[in-house]
């Protein structure tokens, strides 16, 4: 895994953005893997600024997104297929019809999975970007799922429920299940950039690089991948 420490948030963002830009550029037709979360955001707006002022396309670019909570109405400001739009989609060249993201109010979550796997199969990711849990866990594959997991539904651990509840006007609103694409399904992307900032993440961050693989810690299978950027900020970079 290739580590770059960046000096704060702002240059994390700056530094995964020039990532994200090359494969664009090269490729217009290229497919982003994308997450949500408060730490992509940055890079998000970077895309933006960028889309604005130097005109790089995002017309054929395509799009898939990790994860999604189950039961949300499209329309809710927390579903993620909202948080895209309004960090991202909304600010570029993008066609809507071009982007993925599992639907958290399907009737039958089997199916629903199924057909998000068979996505997957012809939309292999030219990159997968990725934030960290605190507990380890990459989109929503908490502690314990197994590695060759593809797309399911997860019952949301605790402290992942507790994290997102900053989002959430109450803890009780934040749902206890969510849509996830599996471990194998994020190994199968060409590359990978994970980014992580904040006191709060260096555990994970130090299980991420030095640790052991295991599936206690979910992002620990990223060592395991040929191509792999971790971009994080000096306080999650601190116990490296
Ligand atoms: C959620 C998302 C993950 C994200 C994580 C960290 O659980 N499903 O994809 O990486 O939160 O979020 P944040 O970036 O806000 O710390």
């Amino acid at each position: 895994m290739k580590v770059i420490i960046a000096k704060d948030y702002e240059d994390m963002s700056t530094k995964a953005f020039e990532l994200v830009k090359r494969v664009v550029t090269e490729n217009p037709e290229a497919v982003l893997g994308l997450a949500t979360g408060s730490t992509p955001l940055g890079l998000y707006a970077k895309m933006a600024e960028d889309h604005r002022e130097n005109g790089t396309s995002y017309r054929r670019v395509r799009t898939v997104n990790l994860d999604e909570y189950e039961g949300l109405d499209i329309t809710s400001d927390q579903s993620y297929v909202y948080f895209m739009r309004k960090n991202l989609f909304d600010h570029l060249d993008i066609d809507l019809e071009n982007t993925n993201i599992e639907n958290g109010r399907a009737e039958n979550a089997e199916a629903e999975c199924a057909r998000y796997n068979a996505l997957l199969e012809v939309m292999r990711q030219d990159i997968q970007i990725l934030g960290i849990g605190s507990n380890g866990h990459i989109a929503f594959n908490e502690p314990g799922t197994p590695f060759e997991a593809e797309t399911h539904v997860v019952e949301l651990t605790e402290s992942t429920i507790k994290d997102n509840s900053r989002l959430f006007a109450r803890v009780e609103d934040v749902p206890r299940r969510a849509y996830t694409m599996g471990p194998k399904n994020i190994m199968n992307a060409r590359k990978i950039l994970i980014l992580a900032n904040g006191a709060n993440k260096a555990k994970a961050v130090c299980g991420l690089v030095k640790g052991k693989v295991t599936e206690a810690l979910p992002a620990s299978v990223l060592q395991r991948h040929p191509d792999c950027t971790l971009v994080c900020d000096e306080a999650a970079a601190s116990l490296l």
